[in-house]
């Protein structure tokens, strides 16, 4: 390295040297965690190059000060606030708040914040015709996403970007029309009434009301599911620039609206490689269980790369020693089924698969433990919720950390639209062929 070269890198950047003789200095970002970044984006003005990080897990898109996460060590916290003291103390009001504007609320904040999700509860009462008309094998991830972009066509200053007056009515208007819609959606699949939502009730014993209740009879959450429930949408609540937040921030920097932004990312969401992956846990381990519960069966499979087969729930691009969300989760499992009376044979099995996996060679040395979806179906299920509605429960969860990171873009005034570049690999210039002398 030149004496040049070398004073450069002293003084905190990055030289790069290119196979075609170039030398670029690149400034490093120092992240407040101390994690490093090269900035490249004079790259390809300064020297005609682009990187090339296909599924960018060496791509930094933005700078956030919403949620810090450590893979090696399986750290998770939301504004400085370590997970695992959250999913104990709060409530998730409270968790979405802190995520969307960066402070835990005082009461005050929390009781103002509370009455505005109280008076958005109530859908148009003309979007309830419109869960009439989706077929009864409609995903209710494909029914939320398609409602939630039709919130546009209602709350019309938040269908242009320049036209929002209030950010923070259209955030309340959809923590707490989500959570109305995904209700709705339930109570259309099973040919029961809709049940409007109730002031006086929590978040979590709203929902639960509005998913379980029926005319006829009373209605009394039980505590035991109702703190479930809240633990679980707190454990979701953000997960920095995972593949469906970095779709809500793409479809953002075009200036899309919030609802469309949030509409689009539900759909990322969906996929079973994601989100998705919780129905697919569940579905995966009765599967097994079907089969006459031989794990080693399934493991083999999982390892064989031409089976299409992969350990559902297991895994993380960013974990690669634990996920905290899943240690909470897993433990919580045995307290609410033990609380509930109710014995899952299921979590037997998870738990034997479990063992045996993190134990064999090949996911050790991958580093592919359990995720936040591989126990969290258990206790969706043992508190009533259909296995096919697990991943709209991620997307109730999810909902904070996509809206703090929607504004946390809009409010960025240096961002950019999203516009990846590529490297062509296909034909080179040919000549326009008439049809009748094409071959
Ligand atoms: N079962 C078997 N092998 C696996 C698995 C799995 N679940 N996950 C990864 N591998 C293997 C993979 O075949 C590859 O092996 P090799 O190096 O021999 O080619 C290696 O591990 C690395 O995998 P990758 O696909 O390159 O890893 P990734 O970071 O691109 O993917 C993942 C991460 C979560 C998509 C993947 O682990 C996976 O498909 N897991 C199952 C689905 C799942 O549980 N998803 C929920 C993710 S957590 C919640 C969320 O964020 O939504």
């Amino acid at each position: 390295m030149s004496e040049n070269a070398a004073r450069k890198l002293v003084s905190n950047n990055a030289v790069l040297y290119l196979p075609d003789g170039q030398t670029i200095e690149l400034p490093v970002i120092t992240g407040s965690e101390n994690e490093k970044a090269i900035d490249i984006s004079k790259l390809r003005s300064q020297t005609g190059h682009i990187t090339m990080d296909p599924g960018y897990g060496n791509t930094g898109s933005c700078q956030s000060k919403i949620t810090f996460l450590n893979g090696e060590k399986g750290i998770l916290r939301y504004r400085g606030i370590p997970i695992e003291q959250l999913a104990g103390k709060a409530r998730f009001t409270e968790v979405a708040y802190l995520i969307i504007y960066g402070k835990l609320p005082n009461q005050q904040e929390l009781d103002a914040f509370r009455d505005s999700l109280n008076h958005h509860a109530l859908l148009h009462e003309d979007m309830k015709h419109f869960f009439s008309s989706f077929s009864g094998q409609a995903h209710p991830m494909a029914i939320l996403s398609a409602m939630v972009a039709s919130l546009s066509g209602y709350y019309g200053e938040a269908s242009e970007v320049e036209g929002i007056d209030d950010p923070d009515m259209n955030a309340a208007r959809l923590i707490s029309k989500i959570r109305t819609l995904a209700a709705f959606s339930y109570k259309k699949s099973i040919g029961q009434p809709f049940i409007y939502p109730k002031d006086s009730l929590s978040y979590c014993a709203n929902f639960l009301r509005m998913m379980f209740a029926v005319p006829a009879r009373d209605y009394e959450p039980d505590p035991v599911v109702v703190e479930a429930l809240n633990l679980l949408l707190i454990l979701h609540a953000d997960h920095e620039q995972n593949c469906s937040t970095a779709t809500v921030r793409t479809v953002a920097s075009s200036h899309a609206s919030l609802f469309a932004s949030i509409s689009a990312g539900i759909l990322a969401l969906w996929g079973p490689l994601h989100g998705g992956a919780n129905q697919k846990v569940i579905e995966m381990l009765e599967r097994i269980r079907a089969d006459g519960g031989d794990i080693t069966k399934y493991i083999e499979m999982a390892k064989d790369k031409n089976s299409g087969f992969r350990l559902m729930g297991f895994g993380h691009r960013v974990y690669k020693n634990f996920d905290p969300r899943a240690t909470v989760i897993k433990n919580a499992c045995d307290k609410v089924l033990d609380k509930l009376g109710i014995h899952d044979p299921v979590l037997d099995l998870a738990k034997q698969m479990e063992e045996v996996a993190v134990s064999d060679d090949y996911f050790v040395e991958r580093k592919l433990y359990p995720n936040v979806d591989f126990y969290s179906g258990i206790i969706y299920r043992a508190i009533g919720i259909p296995a096919n509605m697990f991943t709209v429960m991620f997307a109730l969860g999810r909902l904070p950390g996509w809206i703090g990171q929607w504004k946390e873009l809009m409010d960025d005034p240096t961002h950019r639209i999203t516009r990846p570049r590529q490297i062509y690999q296909g034909q080179t210039a040919v000549d326009y062929v008439p049809i009748e002398k094409r071959t």
